[in-house]
């Protein structure tokens, strides 16, 4: 996840994520996946966080990151 420096300080890296919350936890049962690979959101982006929704592929695109979702696996 790119942490820009500004002026003054260091900018957010949550554009728009459930920004009502004071902080945003999500807590995953592993044995209770659906799936046996499912991907996690690092990068802020996903329409569907926490899942990750391959926005990271346009993000990295733009501000040249390496940023990729977290793996859970049953
Ligand atoms: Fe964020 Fe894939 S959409 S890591």
């Amino acid at each position: 996840v790119v942490v820009k420096a500004e002026a003054g300080g260091v900018s957010s890296i949550n554009p728009d994520v459930r920004k009502n919350e004071e902080k945003v936890v999500d807590a995953v049962v592993v044995n209770e996946l659906s799936k046996p690979v499912t991907p996690y959101c690092r990068c802020w982006r996903s329409g569907t966080f926490p899942l990750c929704d391959g926005s990271h592929v346009k993000h990295n695109k733009a501000t040249g990151d390496n940023v990729g979702p977290l793996l859970l696996k049953k």
